[in-house]
């Protein structure tokens, strides 16, 4: 077929450096740029700077197979791609709103600065709708007309955990494009997924579509998700005031296809590095639009959410026997494991835990915390590093007189509350993921509470 473009990632945090990793395995030559050089050097040892399933031994293969490298050269990443996509972070602003595009600027301004010949550079980090017309100006601003570098928008969808597969075998592709040039080239930059899936008797749709859709794709999906999961934890709260029982009436609608059973588990709530930002951000676009009107029930998916930590603290008062003083409950001279800090299960990430942030919750308001991952002690040690970190389950129970479980990790699923009863002071569990058999910690002998359960 045709020659394969040389693509390049700018920024190889978590998006460019599983991005980089998996287009050198589908076959494409790959170069992976960022201004951290330690980060660079570790990834050409061979040293992935996150926990992602099957990552690392893609990482080294692809090194050893020399079609993947990592620079901090921008000069050398200008000239080796035809394709560059943008994968650097855009984190919340200081404002707590809207996103900060200090780091898409940078690295577009610098590229466009080097490039020498005709290239496409291709955004996939989240962004506000109208970035893409940005970065095209920033674009033609830094380079000479004669050289017809273009843009293109391309939003990714990958989940921590299953990121690899998310990017090899992604459930669409969405492009952003203004030519039949960038069209074709993009196509040709994705081709790896779709050989892919086309060995494998799949099909990745593909939706081809202006700069501003593409972009909303992203941040549409996202908000899409986040309600579904608030959805679901409001019918917890209703079932809270009414003595039902939210994971029967999730299963129960689930079945229904127009609703689905994904994304229906009550619980702690959404966190990471995406959902809570994103609909953040989102809301503060869509008010500087004048669109402010229609995002309005995002603000109460926000609150939902962040109802579910103060309930766990409730739930935690009401089985401890503690009052709520108008500062919320005092858990002075108690002691609580936490089990779980990570965001979700299956990756060692901990930004905007609901976990964690249950835990400080706890140790501020008294409570001598112990708190087991089995990823994640090493990242939240660094956020919250005013908490008492054990190397097991049963130390952090042991001596408890409650047990918090706070991220959904098949360890604690398969823990036995038999020999978890022995080790803790008192046989008390909030189970803040709905996660654990309730029969089974009841028979023995634990008083459980689960989230929008009687
Ligand atoms: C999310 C999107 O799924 C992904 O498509 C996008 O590219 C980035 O953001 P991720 O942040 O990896 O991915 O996590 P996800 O699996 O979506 O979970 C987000 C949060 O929602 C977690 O804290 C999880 O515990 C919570 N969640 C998820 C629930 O509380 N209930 C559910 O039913 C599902």
């Amino acid at each position: 077929g045709a020659p394969r473009p040389r693509v390049t990632f700018l920024g190889t945090g978590y998006l460019g450096a599983t991005y980089a990793i998996c287009y050198a395995e589908l076959g494409y030559e790959v170069l992976g740029f960022d201004v951290d050089a330690d980060k660079i050097a570790k990834l050409n040892a061979g040293e992935v700077p996150i926990h992602e399933p099957g990552l690392d031994e893609l990482l080294r293969r692809n090194l050893a197979a020399g079609r993947l490298r990592f620079s901090t050269d921008i000069a050398e990443t200008a000239a080796f791609g035809d394709v560059h996509f943008i994968c650097v972070g855009t984190p919340q602003r200081a404002d707590g709103m809207g996103a900060d595009l200090s780091y898409v600027e940078a690295s577009v301004t610098a590229l466009a600065q080097q490039l020498t010949r005709k290239a496409l550079i291709v955004g996939k980090s989240t962004v506000p709708v109208g970035t893409a017309e940005w970065v095209e100006q920033l674009v033609g601003k830094h380079t000479p007309d004669d050289l017809g570098v273009e843009v293109a928008w391309s939003p990714e969808f990958l989940q921590e955990g299953f990121a690899v597969d998310d990017v090899l075998r992604p459930n669409r592709i969405v492009v952003g494009v203004k030519s039949e040039w960038a069209n074709a080239m993009l196509y040709a930059a994705h081709k790896g997924v779709f050989d892919l899936a086309a060995t494998e008797d799949r099909e990745v749709p593909l939706v081809v579509t202006d700069f501003a859709t593409a972009e909303l794709v992203k941040v549409a999906a996202n908000a899409f998700l986040a309600t579904k999961i608030s959805f679901i934890n409001a019918m917890a709260e209703v079932c809270e005031a009414s003595g039902g029982d939210v994971t029967q009436l999730a299963r129960a609608i689930g079945y229904d296809p127009r609703i689905g059973n994904r994304f229906l588990q009550a619980g702690l709530g959404f966190g990471g590095a995406c959902l809570p930002k994103d609909i953040r951000a989102f809301q503060a676009r869509a008010q500087e639009l004048g669109a402010g009107e229609a995002l309005r029930f995002l603000h109460e998916v926000d609150l939902i959410n962040l109802r579910r930590r103060t309930r766990v603290l409730q739930l935690a008062a009401d089985l401890l026997g503690r009052r709520s003083g108008p500062a919320g409950p005092d858990f002075s001279g108690t002691r609580i494991a936490v089990l779980g800090a990570t965001f979700k299960p299956n990756t060692d990430d901990v930004r905007d835990a609901p976990a964690l942030a249950v835990a400080a919750l706890l140790a501020k308001a008294g409570a001598d915390v112990h708190v087991y991952d089995p990823q994640g002690t090493e990242n939240a040690r660094r956020i919250a590093p005013e908490l008492c970190y054990e190397a097991s389950i049963n130390d952090a129970v042991s001596g408890a007189d409650l047990v918090c479980v706070l991220t959904e990790w098949a360890d604690f699923r398969n823990a036995d509350p038999v020999v978890l009863g022995e080790l803790a002071a008192g046989r008390k569990v909030v189970d803040g993921r709905n996660c654990l058999d309730a029969t089974l910690w009841t028979q023995a002998g634990w008083e459980y509470r689960g989230m929008g359960r009687p």
